[in-house]
């Protein structure tokens, strides 16, 4: 079997966690290859709602399994709250995640030097969410980290050696996070990772795979925040693209199958950083009212704009994507004229392509008609004409189907094409 991907394709938040309820169902996996507790996945189980950070999504349902992959990043305190939270919903967590021994370990100096790092920015901050990703994923590539496998060595040598290389760092800086406090959960965290099911998951989707079985990568934030390609340095640590799911998992493209990306029928952004469609008007503000865009981690307002197809085809193409679920439509139900950025002005002229110094670009927008009513849960062809001339634009730009329409935050208002 191939493994799919499910990932964003703006700058996070484009609306996964109901995506992968409705995905799911259809495979035996479900794999985080990236990120850590910056993600924030909300999904609704029986009226009550969950926030999962680091916990792939299938844990919901009976038969799937969870990996966590090498690529991510795990604070043991946020996770064991997270564990914590589903068994008291009567979820039976151990037996369905398997964490790589590669995966490394958020340290609490981890989050102490990232709220350093972001205080020593002064007005040039990212805006990370403060979680310690950013200087963990430092130490990885540093080869300096401390990793899941470290659990089952001499962890508390290992561990106090990294502190004390922290604290040098930490003497020049300011912070007020507070390391000792923090550590004793973190501690109750690492001891319920030991008695978790700690392997090398490398070996075991591949095995899963040949032997048929289906895996689902789920990605956390979005194209937009990639190390790479995103708009750096206002972006997270990690490679949130395809490859990502590769290199995060230890599989092989070649069995890549399909790649599932998600949008949001305009665009949001939380945290610093270039946003050229950005709305500093009423529009935007309807944007962030309707569509309840709050982060789901920090709780912070989210930037609102109109979708940008430049970004969009970007994503698009870096990603591989074959198959577009468009999210969060009803959010612009009231809307008299909908637009959408088609290219940028730039060094006096129009361009289909995003530079590298995106601050710098005007976008230049198409009008379209809105179509000023409620919509259909689940029936395309009982779609307003103004929305699927909105749709069969996007397709015909972007060479790509949209095959799921998201018309609201419930389950059944969801059209498959
Ligand atoms: P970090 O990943 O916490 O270091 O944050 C870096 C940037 O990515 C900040 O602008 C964050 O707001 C943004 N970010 C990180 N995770 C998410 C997410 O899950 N959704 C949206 N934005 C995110």
């Amino acid at each position: 079997m191939n493994a799919d991907i499910l990932l964003g394709l703006q700058w996070g938040d484009e609306g996964k966690g109901k995506i992968v309820d409705v995905l799911t169902p259809k495979y035996d996996i479900i794999a985080r290859f990236q990120g850590g507790p910056n993600a924030g996945h909300t999904l609704v189980f029986n009226n009550v709602k969950h926030v999962l950070h680091t916990i792939p999504s299938g844990i919901f349902r009976a038969n799937a399994m969870n990996v966590i992959g090498n690529g991510v990043v795990i604070d043991p305190y946020i996770f064991k709250e997270e564990i914590d939270k589903l068994v008291a919903h009567g979820i039976d967590v151990k037996s369905k995640i398997i964490i790589s021994s590669k995966a490394h370990i958020i340290m609490p100096s981890h989050k102490a030097l990232d709220e350093a790092y972001e205080n020593d920015k002064g007005d040039k901050k990212i805006g990370s969410t403060k979680k310690g990703i950013g200087p963990t994923y430092t130490d990885k590539i540093a080869r300096t980290g401390l990793r899941v496998g470290d659990i089952l060595l001499d962890f508390n040598a290992i561990y106090n050696s990294r502190k004390q290389q922290h604290a040098k760092i930490l003497a020049n800086y300011s912070y007020s996070f507070d390391i000792v406090a923090y550590e004793q959960k973190w501690f109750e965290g690492i001891a319920l990772i030991k008695s978790m099911q700690i392997i090398d998951t490398e070996y075991y989707i591949n095995k899963q795979l040949r032997s048929g079985k289906s895996v689902l990568c789920e990605g956390a934030q979005g194209t937009l925040l990639d190390i790479e390609f995103g708009s750096y340095p206002f972006v997270t640590s990690s490679n949130t693209i395809s490859a990502g799911a590769c290199v995060g998992l230890g599989i092989s493209p070649k069995v890549v199958g399909k790649v599932f990306g998600i949008f949001k029928a305009y665009c949001t952004r939380v945290g610093s950083g270039p946003f050229p469609t950005e709305l500093f008007d009423e529009t935007g503000a309807l944007m962030q009212k309707y569509g309840n865009e709050f982060g789901s981690t920090t709780g912070r307002p989210r930037r609102c704009g109109w979708l940008d197809l430049v970004a969009l085809k970007y994503a698009i193409m870096l990603n591989g994507v074959t198959q577009l679920f468009m999210m969060k439509i009803d959010v612009m139900n009231t809307f008299d004229t909908i637009k959408v950025c088609t290219g940028y002005s730039y060094k006096g002229e129009v361009i289909d392509y995003m530079p590298n110094d995106i601050e710098g670009v005007v976008p230049v927008y198409k009008e379209f008609k809105g179509w000023n009513c409620e919509l259909p849960s689940n029936s395309y062809a009982d779609l307003p004409q103004e929305i699927k001339t909105y749709i069969e634009f996007i397709e015909t730009e972007t060479g790509v189907p949209v095959q799921i329409i998201s018309t609201g935050p419930e389950r059944e208002k969801t059209i498959i094409r």
